[in-house]
């Protein structure tokens, strides 16, 4: 579904990945980890065209994507949940969802996502509709983050790092609404520092170090193999 081949880019003189090959299929969640550093954000802010491909290629259900603009990435079927959430404080839940509710329309055989759809998963942004994005704890802004994406209507959901900062009880939470997603049949690409999480939601598992895929293959295989994983994340 998404395939990066060899793909270089950077910030200004700093080249961050080098030569990433990565691919995710449909209907899959792939887990990619790494240590901090690695080039796992540098990796989807590519993916996104928030960073120019240098050399190399992106490709999305066989159609380019390198070189296009972030808002002609998200009309492709991407969205992206940013590890800074990039909630708009100055404006309401219910304002937050209304930007991003009907802007792109599903795939054919999709069911829209609404906002009745979204509060069903997120109850608790129901109840806070009219309160502005500073006002919600970091839990809520992750739920809100997540609601919006889906409601761009994507074939693919990029999520970075989603627990980062979040109460046990919340991360859990969350857990359980990718693991719903996924039965679902939502394809997710999802950065995370929390191995655990990661591997209980993901289908395959790369792993990134210095701008590059080191090593591939299956949760089951990475939690038990403790070598790889003190090797490539410190773990
Ligand atoms: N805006 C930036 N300008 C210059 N260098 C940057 C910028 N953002 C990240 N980098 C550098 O790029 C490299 C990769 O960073 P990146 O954010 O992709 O890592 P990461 O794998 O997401 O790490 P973490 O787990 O800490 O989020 C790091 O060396 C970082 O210092
Ligand atoms: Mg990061």
């Amino acid at each position: 579904m998404l395939e990066l081949q060899n793909v270089n880019s950077g910030y200004g003189e700093t080249q961050v990945l080098h030569g990433m090959n990565l691919t995710a299929e449909k209907g899959r969640v792939l887990a990619v980890l790494g240590r901090n550093g690695a080039g796992k954000s540098t990796t989807l802010k590519t993916i996104m065209g928030l960073l120019p491909v240098r050399s190399g290629t992106i490709l999305f259900d066989g159609a380019q994507l390198h070189g296009r603009r972030p808002f002609d990435v998200a009309s492709a079927g991407i969205a992206y949940v940013p590890e800074t959430r990039d909630i708009f404080p100055s404006l309401t839940v219910r304002e937050n969802l209304e930007i991003a509710a009907g802007r792109f329309p599903p795939s054919a055989g999709a069911e829209a996502w609404t906002l009745e759809r979204v509060l069903d998963i997120f109850p608790r942004l129901g109840e806070r509709m009219e309160n502005g994005g500073t006002q919600l704890s970091g839990g809520e802004q992750q739920m809100l983050a997540i609601a919006r994406a889906l409601l761009l209507n994507p074939r693919l959901l990029i999520l970075d790092e989603p627990t980062e900062g979040l109460a046990p009880i919340i991360v859990k939470l969350i857990h359980d609404k990718l693991k719903d997603l996924r039965e679902a049949g939502m394809s997710m690409v999802l950065v995370e520092q929390n191995f655990g999480f990661a591997t209980s939601l993901a289908d395959d598992v790369a792993v990134v170090s210095k701008g590059q895929v080191v090593w591939t293959g299956t949760p089951g295989e990475i939690r038990s193999d403790t070598a790889l994983q003190h090797r490539w994340l410190g773990v």
